[in-house]
Formats: C-alpha cells, structure tokens, sequence
C-alpha cells in the first residue's frame, strides 16, 4: 500500500479524493499498488463530509509521518505552497501538483531537488488541466526538435470569445454571464488579462527549450479590448479570435507571447470551443500534433493530478528524467517577433489621404469589410516586426482596434 496525503481540500483536493474512490481498482491495478489518501491537510473543518476523518490542520503531521510516500499538492499559490514543497522533497516524498503558479515560479528547482533525493515532482495538471501534454512533451515527443507550442490554454476566456463570436455580445456582457455561471472568477484579472495562461505557456516552453523561462519575460495581452464589431470582421475572413499562449523557435531563439489572435478555417486550433483546451505542438520530423480536451474542472483536473500519483507509484525511489534546467533561457526580443496585423479605424471620408497614410505607415495591405459596418477602414498588413508596428501605427490616427493575424 502506498499512502498519499492531498494538501487543499478545495475544488481540485476534493476531486483528487473522489476519482480515487471512484476509480479505486482501476487506478490500483495500474498503479500496481493500493493507493490510500491517509490525510487530507486543510484550515477549514468539514464536519459533513467523511474527509473529516482524515482531516488534519498541521502539515507537521503529514511530513513527519513516515508512511506517506506521496503529497498531492492542490492548494495554489507560491506560498505556502513552495515550502511545503520543498519540506516534502527534503523529508523523502515525491510531490504531484496542479499548482501552475508555483511550478511556473520554481519548476526547475524542485526538480532539480526532487532528482536529487530520486524522488519526483509531477505536474501534469498544470497545463491544460485533464489534457495530457506534460508526459507527452516529456517521454513522447523526444525524437522531435520543437519548434512551436501554441495553445488554448484558459478556459474561462475561451467561453468567453466562444460566446461573443456565436451570439455577437459585448465583451462585458458574456463575463457577466460567465461569472453568474461560475465559469469566471469573481476577480477575473488572471484570466482576462492572460495572466493565467502566460504561466502556462512559460512551463510548457521552459519543458520544450529544457531551460528557465521566465513568465514576467513574456509578452501578455488580454481579451478585455476585443469588440463585438472585431467578431464581425473575423466572421467575415472565415476566421475566429482565440486567447493563444504561443512559443516559436526561429533561429534558435525562441519568442513567446500570449495575446488574442485571428486564426484562420484551417488553423488546428478552430475548433476549440467554450470551456475547451487545445494545444498544438510542430516538431520538425512529426509535423503537426494537437491535445485537446477540458483544460479545467474538477474531475479533469483531478484526473490528471491522479495520473501524477499513478506514475509517482510506479517510480518508487527513481526520478523519471525531466530536462528543464534552472539556467535561464533569454527569449527573442518580443520587438523582433515578426506578425500580420489586423487594424480597424474610424472611416474619416478622406479615402485617398487616409490610404496614403495607410500605404506609408505599413506599405501594401488587405483591406477587409464587414457586413454591417459603417464608417470604418480595416486592413491587414503583411507579417512586420512588432517593434515596426508599434513605430508605425503612430502615423494613423483613430485607430480603433488592433488584433494579430494567423492565416
Ligand atoms: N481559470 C483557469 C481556466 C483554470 O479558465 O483555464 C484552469 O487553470
């Protein structure tokens, strides 16, 4: 029998508890050994829920026990998570987490601890919640030298532009909405703004370039500027916005950003709607692979954090090799990051001189039109650097919504 403890009994800690139960032969016949949740640690008590029985309130408890092998750390947050983390790997127990913020922070030293101690540090749940992509990144798609990860990687902002794009609502309106039905946080920022996915992005790009990449490093915008007129011009291209967190190796120089983006009909990520997740993956002797699934939730997010257990169990006392070195690795400058430009402005009824400022700031372009609306030029530009289009758009005046472009 192998005991784990599960810090947090919050969503993703009670989840974790219920897919073990639920689960219990299957997950033990795979993991070759009964799996046993022998505490759960938590400041609240439960008094209804049969947890209390295994409910303890000091972490002391957990680590000094030395029947538990495992930790299962879903409590969020740098801290106190991090010591946990770290008292745990130095007391001789490998630690599963879902705790993207912390690994995204200190991913690299607590493998590098966990390898130490042969012991190991998994975070499968990080990304993409239910969706596999870490294990896969790490032990399937080592033949390959990656050259782009871009994802999906939120969900509440993907429902959020799923449903401004199918019923043509305000931004504003749909987060509302969104809130009420408990897929946005009361306090939406780290989703909205792209915090959430930025972290996301910075590990699964830190797993492709085996080095340290910092998220504070990454480019990040949020979905809090897109319209209901910018869905309409994407309607009519054939095309959709979408929240991606993207890494491109050019030159071996990788350059990451997260920020809303027009893909086209035939981008593998189309298709990933509402609550979903997609990441797609180019390796240069595979070409193109996509995981997809639910990239939060409950049982998802639990299910992965389990699969962590499952391969902890079945590695006793052997690190599973993970390349991701704390030494930093220096992204491209994001000003040399080179992208096509969608740009909306007010029509001033000067066509002729407005073009000539058009022509001038970005050479030829595609203009675009929408049924529907008035009184506004819109135009794609051809792949510029993003430092040019900064310099560039200076020379337009009403300039009434930028989005990048992908098709
Ligand atoms: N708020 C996150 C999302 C939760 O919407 O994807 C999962 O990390």
């Amino acid at each position: 029998m192998v005991n784990i403890a599960v810090l947090g009994y919050g969503t993703v800690g009670s989840g974790v508890v219920e897919v073990i139960n639920t689960n219990h032969d299957n997950i033990n016949k795979r993991a070759g050994k009964e799996i046993n949740v022998k505490y759960v640690l938590d400041i609240r008590d439960f008094e209804d829920d049969p947890v209390q029985k295994i409910l303890v309130h000091d972490f002391d408890v957990i680590l000094k026990d030395p029947e538990v092998d495992i930790i299962v750390e879903v409590m969020g947050g740098v801290d106190p998570a991090y010591t946990f983390t770290k008292q745990a790997l130095e007391a001789g127990k490998s630690v599963c987490t879902s705790n993207k913020e912390l690994v995204a922070k200190h991913g690299a030293e607590l493998l590098a601890l966990a390898k130490k101690n042969k012991l190991n540090y998994l975070f499968e749940a990080s990304v993409g919640g239910g969706i596999p992509i870490i294990r896969p990144l790490n032990s399937s798609l080592t033949a390959d030298d990656i050259t782009e990860i871009t994802g999906i990687l939120n969900g509440t902002t993907n429902y959020i532009l799923t449903e401004m794009e199918s019923k043509g609502a305000a931004f504003e309106d749909v987060l509302k909405d969104a809130q009420e039905k408990g897929y946005a946080e009361r306090n939406p920022e780290a989703d909205v703004e792209g915090y959430d996915a930025c972290r996301k992005i910075a590990i699964l790009t830190s797993l492709v370039c085996g080095e340290q990449v910092d998220y504070e490093d990454i480019h990040t915008e949020g979905i809090t500027k897109l319209t209901e007129t910018d869905f309409k011009y994407a309607k009519a291209l054939n095309a959709s916005i979408k929240l991606l967190g993207t890494s491109k190796k050019i030159d071996d120089t990788f350059y990451s950003m997260v920020a809303p983006v027009m893909i086209g009909k035939n981008h593998p990520l189309i298709g990933v709607h509402g609550v979903f997740n997609g990441i797609f993956v180019h390796g240069n002797v595979l070409d193109d692979v996509m995981f997809y699934g639910r990239g939060a939730g409950k049982l998802p997010t639990a299910s992965a954090v389990v699969s962590d257990v499952v391969d902890a169990v079945k590695h006793m006392n052997t690190n599973i090799m993970t390349i991701w070195e704390e030494k930093k690795n220096r992204l491209g400058k994001f000003e040399d990051f080179k992208n096509k430009f969608f740009v909306r402005m007010r029509d001033k009824g000067l066509d002729d001189d407005q073009m000539l400022d058009i022509k001038n700031a970005f050479g030829n372009v595609l203009y675009v039109k929408a049924p529907d609306v008035q009184d506004e030029l819109a135009f794609i530009t051809e792949p510029i650097r993003e430092g040019d289009f900064v310099e560039n758009i200076k020379g337009l005046s009403d300039v009434l919504s930028v989005v990048r472009v992908d098709f």
